[in-house]
């Protein structure tokens, strides 16, 4: 059964291309070959807005490979963005050991809708809820992830927070006063939860350092829009720039204080 989210409902694709699109991944679920051809052959599935959207992650992984800090996935959801970025840092920089990963999710759902938001029958609190005990699961995931790739004795790096992020990213900021960060993807899609992680990151970001929105010039999700047409732009000094690649994903540059 589809879930009830905007990845489901929301497209900009015709219906021919969404009809090729469950074929691929019929496909890929029916396909015929040895377990060892098919684990090296996943490319065979991979459809093109999709690897679009890793060369949007990997376009901002390549602004911050000179720079200190650690990369936030806020809003990590199912653990893409962070799986990928794990897999960007061994093949662009596989000897930084220190460029930890650090996922927040409530793993519930959207939190934090109010009044300054749209709410609509996709967009409300809980929307994205993912099965118990997923956080666990993600944090396993990424552990293979870093024994798969280059210097993998070295695993355990990253870090996957459960909760409200507004609470998450204020403890850990606390108890991690050496922290800086590098870059943080934003996701969370309502205004404050959005805002105020925003004030905290920024604090901590490094001149230099990138933070990357998902949704920046979505009309039909507008808290980031609003967070930056009313707040960022006027009081944060930065560069904006549009991926070329997955032209949804905006990000930010911070400016040298
Ligand atoms: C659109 S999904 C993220 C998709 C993901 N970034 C990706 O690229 O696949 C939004 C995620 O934000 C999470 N979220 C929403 N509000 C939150 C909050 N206040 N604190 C923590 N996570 C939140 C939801 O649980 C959901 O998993």
């Amino acid at each position: 059964m589809a879930s009830n989210h905007e990845s489901t409902r929301i497209s900009y694709s015709s219906s021919e291309s969404l009809k090729a699109r469950s074929e691929l991944f019929e496909r890929l679920q029916n396909y015929q070959a040895t377990p060892e051809e098919m684990e090296r052959s996943l490319g065979l599935f991979v459809r093109g807005s999709l690897l679009a959207r890793f060369f949007g992650i990997r376009e901002v992984y390549e602004k911050i490979v000179n720079k200190p800090g650690i990369i936030i996935d806020l809003g990590t959801w199912r653990g893409q963005t962070a799986v990928l970025c794990e897999n960007l840092r061994a093949i662009f920089e596989p000897l930084h050991l220190n460029r930890r990963i650090v996922c927040f999710d409530t793993f519930e759902g959207y939190k934090g809708f109010s009044s300054k938001d749209k709410p609509s029958e996709i967009h409300k609190d809980g929307t994205y809820k993912v099965q118990q005990d997923y956080a666990i699961y993600l944090q396993d995931l990424l552990e293979i992830h870093e024994k798969n790739n280059a210097m993998g004795h070295n695993f355990g790096k990253h870090k996957v927070l459960k909760g409200d992020c507004r609470e998450k990213l204020k403890e850990f900021f606390a108890t991690n006063s050496h922290e800086v960060v590098a870059l943080a993807f934003f996701d969370v899609n309502s205004y404050d939860p959005t805002l105020k992680s925003f004030e905290m990151i920024y604090d901590r970001l490094v001149p230099g350092g990138i933070v990357a929105f998902w949704q920046l010039t979505r009309e039909s999700i507008p808290a980031e829009g609003m967070v930056y047409a009313t707040e960022i732009m006027q009081k944060y000094k930065h560069e904006i720039f549009r991926s070329q690649f997955y032209p949804g994903l905006c990000y930010i540059k911070k400016e040298g204080i």
